[in-house]
């Protein structure tokens, strides 16, 4: 049977993975500066986090949310002590579109309204309500389009102002550092801003994390740079290492009711060992730490290269905007020099979403990398300009 052919693929087969590095079938060794999309947090094939999922799945898998399940009740409550959102409640899902939908969902319930603002470029998943409130007509299929959104720019607060107050709006929803849509951020003011309009006119502020969660931004999120509360914090990426999980954050003026959210896998055995495991190691390496340093190495030294000509972001969640689109760079780094490196909607613009144990050396090699294919990458843009 044929792969559902949805996916533009390299051409390359990684088969292990060790920290920053991963390896494919031939042995060749690839430097990660791109985390499978800012999935891997604490490296690939961590220790003890290998340690963590072979014990669990040894003793049990899975079982129903039916049940007691202790280690979700141990995951809550390290998550809340090293993000600091006190007397959140969690619930726990499957993926990044999920966390959304359901934060979306219960923001619907609770205010009686269905209306959603989301913004220019943003990226929420793909699933109904959340690929609904994405910035991308391309991925939106008619049954989720019926979906009531409207989109403004990021820092537009009148716009937001005036959209609220029309009283039918359930939810705000907003990545802090944009993602796929190249890293673009609004500022201290407007989030500040929204968050107290959304308070005053009975809307839930979603903050989605899912990307720039855990640690990534140099905070454990991103929202924590300013000064709001979100009612729903939703996450998923880094939350397992590529264990394939998600959750939402629940502000405790939000009551729970049997039945309100529900899912089979959501939150299972196995999902909770890798997530704990992955909240230890950030703990036990002050991996947060080791964002802000890397973070700031990494920019010292891209402010030193002309061809640069913006960074952008947070952390190590950062972009390198070029006055040229970066497709055949991120080609050329990865079959000429190994290394992965990530696009955005903003073809010009070059992702680095490195695990958060990245070291000093690593960055160094995609310097001297990125330098020494970048003549070349540009006078092949120079040439293709003057044929057209
Ligand atoms: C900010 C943001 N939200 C939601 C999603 C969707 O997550 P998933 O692909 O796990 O459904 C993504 C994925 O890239 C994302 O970057």
């Amino acid at each position: 049977m044929p792969l559902f052919n949805v996916y533009p693929l390299y051409d390359v087969t990684p088969v292990s993975g060790k920290g920053v590095y991963v390896y494919d079938k031939n042995g060749t060794e690839y430097l990660d500066l791109y985390g499978g999309h800012a999935v891997i947090s604490i490296g690939h094939a961590h220790p003890k986090y290998v340690e963590a999922i072979s014990c669990q799945v040894s003793e049990l898998g899975f079982y129903s949310n039916a049940i007691q399940n202790p280690l979700q009740v141990q995951l809550a409550d390290k998550l809340e002590a090293l993000s600091g959102c006190k007397d959140y409640e969690l619930f726990l899902c499957n993926s990044g579109a999920e966390a959304n939908e359901n934060a979306l969902k219960l923001a619907s319930f609770k205010t009686g309204n269905s209306r959603v603002l989301a913004f220019k470029n943003g990226f929420h998943g793909r699933t109904s309500a959340a690929v609904a409130a994405t910035d991308n007509p391309g991925i939106v299929a008619p049954i989720n389009a019926q979906q009531e959104v409207t989109f403004l720019e990021l820092d537009d607060i009148a716009g937001v102002k005036a959209e609220l107050e029309k009283g039918d709006v359930c939810a705000v929803i907003v990545e802090f550092i944009q993602g796929v849509g190249g890293l673009d951020q609004g500022s201290a003011k407007f989030f500040n801003e929204v968050d107290k309009l959304c308070k005053a006119n009975n809307t839930f502020f979603i903050a989605d994390e899912v990307q720039s969660g855990y640690g990534r931004s140099g905070k454990f999120f991103a929202f924590q740079h300013y000064n709001v509360t979100p009612d729903i914090i939703s996450i998923a990426k880094g939350m397992g290492n590529g264990f394939p999980m998600g959750g939402i954050l629940i502000h405790p003026s939000i009551e729970a009711k049997f039945g309100m959210l529900g899912t089979t896998f959501g939150g299972n055995h196995l999902a909770c060992a890798a997530g704990l495991s992955v909240l230890e190691v950030i703990e036990d390496q002050k991996l947060i730490d080791n964002v802000q340093v890397m973070s700031e190495y990494f920019i010292k030294i891209a402010k030193t290269i002309p061809q640069i000509k913006n960074i952008k972001g947070k952390g190590l969640m950062l972009g390198l905007e070029f006055d040229f689109e970066v497709g055949d760079l991120r080609k050329r780094l990865i079959y000429e020099n190994h290394i992965f490196t990530g696009g955005a909607s903003n073809k010009k613009l070059l992702r680095i979403l490195p695990p958060l144990t990245v070291r000093k050396e690593h960055i160094n090699m995609f310097f001297e990398a990125l330098i020494e294919v970048l003549p070349e990458v540009e006078s092949a843009e120079e040439l293709q300009a003057q044929k057209i």
